[in-house]
């Protein structure tokens, strides 16, 4: 686990410990991780069922438009942190809505030379500011089932597919992935002031 806590501590402790028994940045990004982990692990396992129920239904061109966060009534479903904001994000997108922010993209960038080194792909945690944590976590293209909207043109992603992608998507950018590729990240935004409320109500 990588922890890049770096320029916001201060003011995050600023805020948070005038109280004496206010939770510690340490806590906190420990609850960003722990939730982080927990949401992104549920969204992936929801769109991957998903995505294979549309296919098996009415097949893969059908299922374009399963491959979609938007359409994830996940986090209705946890106790904690309703106000969480979750996404994906690439470095090379087929909605512009997952284009990355600056710190996404070094988050990115950096998994991207992980995985060509063998390096650390495990989740990381970030204060972005005094409001906010960030939790981020690597999408591989790990399933066969990607290559029917991911892969290459027409000898894995059919015509038909091909047409409703560029159709739906004119600048995508997500086509001819290989198996193992990076395909993003799942980024999770948490409101700082949510985490520090529900650390002192289970104190
Ligand atoms: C049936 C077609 C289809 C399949 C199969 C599919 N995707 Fe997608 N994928 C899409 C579409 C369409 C989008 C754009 C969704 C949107 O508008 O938010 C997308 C977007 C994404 C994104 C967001 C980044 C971006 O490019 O906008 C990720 C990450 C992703 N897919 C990963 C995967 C992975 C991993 C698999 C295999 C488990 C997979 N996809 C299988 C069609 C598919």
């Amino acid at each position: 686990m990588r922890l890049l806590i770096i320029p916001f501590v201060l003011i995050v402790m600023g805020c948070t410990n005038n109280k004496g028994n206010d939770p510690s940045i340490d806590e906190l990004t420990a609850l960003a991780r722990t939730s982080g982990d927990e949401i992104s692990t549920l969204a992936q396992k929801t769109l991957g069922g998903q995505l294979k129920q549309a296919i098996s239904e009415q097949g893969v061109t059908y299922a374009v438009e399963f491959c979609n966060v938007a359409a994830l009534p996940i986090l209705d479903s946890l106790e904690f942190a309703p106000n969480a904001i979750l996404k994906r994000a690439s470095l090379r997108v087929r909605n512009e809505k997952d284009e990355p922010t600056k710190v996404e993209r070094v988050i990115l960038e950096q998994y991207a030379q992980s995985l060509e080194s063998g390096g650390d792909l495990s989740p990381v945690v970030e204060v972005l500011n005094e409001r906010e944590i960030l939790y981020a976590k690597p999408i591989l293209l790990d399933s066969p089932v990607c290559l029917n909207c991911h892969g290459q043109a027409v000898s894995q992603v059919a015509p038909e597919t091909l047409k409703s992608i560029q159709q739906l998507y004119p600048n995508d950018n997500a086509l001819n992935h290989k198996m193992g590729d990076l395909r993003g990240i799942w980024s999770v935004t948490f409101d700082v002031a949510e985490l520090t409320n529900y650390l002192k109500n289970i104190k």
